[in-house]
């Protein structure tokens, strides 16, 4: 594993903090994007290294394939009535650990396990905290049946222009065989009415909002060192 510098050195020392809450036995979620696939090799390694007994499953298609290169079996989310800890990256995190979540389309999925989880820790580099929501875009999944409908009762929700997700100018397809929109909102003022009322369109699948389901997060800087954050 090469060493890394600057922002992807935070990253990587608030994954590895995350490994101090890991214990034998336990039914853990891996999440999805950067810093998780961090948190996904070093788990691999401590794994690897013996000593460290707990089933694991996924948040995305592509955080599978790491862990199995890992050598980490990936178990069905069914398999679990419940999971002991999920182990998450975020977009932006508020001092009340809110979230926005689904900068890598995977927020569909990570809500699922992250709610089917008793405890829900975030891992990010200080960069993410931010004292209101909204700066980054707030993702939102919608079914592709009537999708331009639904943007239209997204931005009368949201009171912007949402933008399809493209990448290399095709919609981006979620590991569901959804579309992304992303909504500019600067800042959301009232992130659970918001919540509530996205929840009420027609179409939208889940959004990227995270209110309530952290209870720690590990931030990591860019000189290696890494503190825990409780919500206020
Ligand atoms: C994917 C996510 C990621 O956790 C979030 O985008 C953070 O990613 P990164 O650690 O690469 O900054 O929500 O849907």
């Amino acid at each position: 594993m090469t060493e890394p510098t600057g922002k992807e050195l935070g990253k990587k020392t608030a994954a590895a903090m995350a490994l101090d809450h890991l214990r034998n036995g336990m039914t853990v979620g891996l999440g999805s994007g950067s810093t998780a696939e961090w948190f996904v090799r070093l788990l691999g390694a401590r794994m690897r290294e013996g000593g460290l007994d707990i089933a694991c499953t996924a948040t995305s298609k592509r955080t599978e394939a790491l862990a199995r290169e890992e050598g980490i079996v990936i178990r069905p989310l069914d398999d679990f009535e419940r999971l002991d800890l999920t182990v998450d990256g975020a977009d932006e995190i508020d001092p009340a650990l809110d979230l926005i979540k689904g900068g890598g389309a995977c927020h569909l999925i990570e809500k699922i396990v992250a709610s089917a989880s008793d405890t829900l820790i975030v891992i990010a580099d200080d960069s993410k905290l931010v004292p209101v929501l909204g700066a980054f875009p707030l993702p939102v999944e919608i079914t592709t049946l009537g999708w331009k409908t639904t943007m239209r009762r997204i931005a009368e929700v949201t009171g912007d222009v949402p933008l399809i997700r493209r990448g290399e100018g095709e919609p981006v397809l979620t590991d569901e065989g959804n579309f992304i929109v992303d909504c500019h909102m600067g800042q959301i003022a009232d992130a659970a009415a918001l919540a509530t009322a996205l929840n009420a369109v027609p179409g939208m699948v889940e959004h990227g909002l995270f209110l309530g389901m952290a209870s720690r997060a590990l931030i990591g800087a860019a000189d290696g060192t890494a503190r825990e954050v409780l919500p206020v």
